[in-house]
């Protein structure tokens, strides 16, 4: 038996999965229904998504539109169809660009999404008026060998970490897999294709749409205006092209299934910052209350933020990592140094412009020295704001872009020796000592 139909067997849902997913399916739309005609209205629900299209692994979600005719004003649908999710799922309430109910039914997490029954995809209006397509869309073009295919695809990028368009991944959704078995035909045929791509790989199924950026564009099938690879970050297409030439070079059941990590001990973190002659310090903020998907995006923002600050005041980041728990974000940094010298040059005018005098006035009682010329400008030894990263971050995080939901005056900042004894050694492993998922 080849490595994939083996994992085949293993992430295909089994007989009795199936049908406890086919009853909860069943007992939420008959539900939905009953709800629909009790209150006396005039809405259609549907299956959409991996559940409706065949191409769920295990534990799948079912997403459940209820549609509402054309000309609905959009205050209709938002109130009718959130009070289902609540009367229904007693589930909560989700913003992304539109609102939906995420609960759990029988045991099975359910997406409730009111939207906007159309005849056609010409009057295409927010995203999710699209899904409806995507499923008939996905149901013409595949059989049920092409869906194992998918669902091998799917596996493979949940194994890797490149599966979901959620900002924690920023990687490849649902559909896009399927597009891709729709485009190249197998799983095989995909990490072969994309062996070759590189940053603005363009694919077109059906239409090339108007010209788009982004390390991939994938026009969407249903709606060519759309590029339905715009989540995907070049980071996550890049750990998706070196993967597939990984393991079309070497097939392994490692890519599907990876190892969990063992960390590194204390010791052998301490060692590995010897060796690199290199210092960590770690930030630590108090986790708000709000969306997770939203506060992803903001944990990536505060990271890019602290290391700009890190990098203008010279610290110089060579890596970072970050984490979320139930109720902390963490972030990891390496940095070239901790610590700098009390003085540094201070670059003063040209010697002959006129505000040379005043200069000159300024710092003529200096501490460090007077000032002195260089390439024909005055110069002065001068002490700095901050002497270590610590009092730097402390200072200037709450003015460096963190992500908006984010307290500083939750702020935690743990120093090199203290990061190496009670940061959390997965973190840090993953920071000083990268390996690609299935190689650990
Ligand atoms: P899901 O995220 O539930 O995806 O979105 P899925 O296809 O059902 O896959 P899994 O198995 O649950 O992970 C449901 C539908 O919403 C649309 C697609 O039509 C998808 O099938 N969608 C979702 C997008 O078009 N883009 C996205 O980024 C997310
Ligand atoms: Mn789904």
């Amino acid at each position: 038996m080849s490595a994939e139909s083996a994992v085949l067997e293993k992430i295909r849902p089994d007989a009795e999965e199936d049908a406890r997913i086919k009853k909860a399916a069943d007992d939420l739309v008959k539900t939905v229904k009953d709800y629909i005609s009790v209150h006396d209205l005039d809405i259609k629900v549907r299956l959409v998504g991996s559940y409706a299209k065949g191409t769920y692994l295990s534990a799948p979600d079912l997403d459940l539109f209820m549609l509402f005719p054309e000309g609905t004003p959009h205050s209709i649908l938002e109130d009718i169809g959130l009070q289902a999710g609540e009367d229904i799922l007693h589930g909560i309430r989700m913003y992304s660009e539109h609102p939906y109910t995420r609960g759990v039914f029988e045991g099975v997490s359910v997406d409730l999404v009111p939207s906007i029954a159309l005849k056609n995809t010409l009057k295409l209006q927010t995203a999710v008026d699209r899904t409806p397509f995507h499923t008939d869309y996905i149901l013409s073009k595949l059989d049920d060998a092409k869906k194992d295919q998918v669902r091998l695809l799917k596996a493979f990028m949940k194994g890797i970490e490149a599966y979901g368009a959620e900002p924690n991944t920023r990687g490849f959704s649902g559909y896009l897999c399927e597009l891709l078995i729709v485009k190249y035909g197998s799983f095989d045929e995909v990490l072969e294709a994309a062996s070759d791509w590189r940053e603005g790989t363009t694919i077109v199924i059906e239409k090339k749409g108007p010209p788009m950026i982004g390390p991939l564009v994938v026009y969407d099938p249903v709606d060519e205006r759309r590029n339905v690879a715009s989540a995907v970050h070049i980071d996550t297409m890049s750990l998706f092209i070196v993967a597939a030439k990984a393991y079309l070079e070497e097939p392994s059941e490692r890519f599907f299934f990876p190892r969990k990590r063992v960390p590194l001990t204390k010791e052998e973190l301490q060692k590995k910052t010897e060796e690199h002659g290199s210092r960590i310090m770690t930030v630590i903020f108090k986790r708000p209350d709000v969306v997770e998907d939203n506060l992803y995006s903001q944990l990536w923002k505060t990271q890019y933020a602290l290391t700009k600050k890190l990098n203008d005041f010279d610290y110089n980041v060579l890596r970072a990592v970050h984490n979320m728990t139930d109720d902390t974000l963490e972030i990891a940094f390496e940095i070239e140094r901790d610590v700098l010298s009390k003085t540094y040059k201070h670059a003063g005018p040209p010697v002959f412009v006129k505000t040379a005098a005043s200069f000159l006035n300024k710092w003529k009682d200096n501490e460090y020295g007077k000032p002195f010329i260089e390439d024909g400008c005055w110069n002065v030894i001068a002490e700095r704001m901050y002497f270590t990263a610590q009092e730097m971050i402390t200072d200037e995080a709450a003015i460096s872009g963190i992500g908006r939901e984010i307290d500083p005056d939750t702020m935690k900042i743990l120093d090199h020796d203290t990061s190496v004894m009670s940061a959390d050694p997965e973190l840090l492993t993953e920071l000083l000592d990268p390996i690609q998922i299935w190689e650990r």
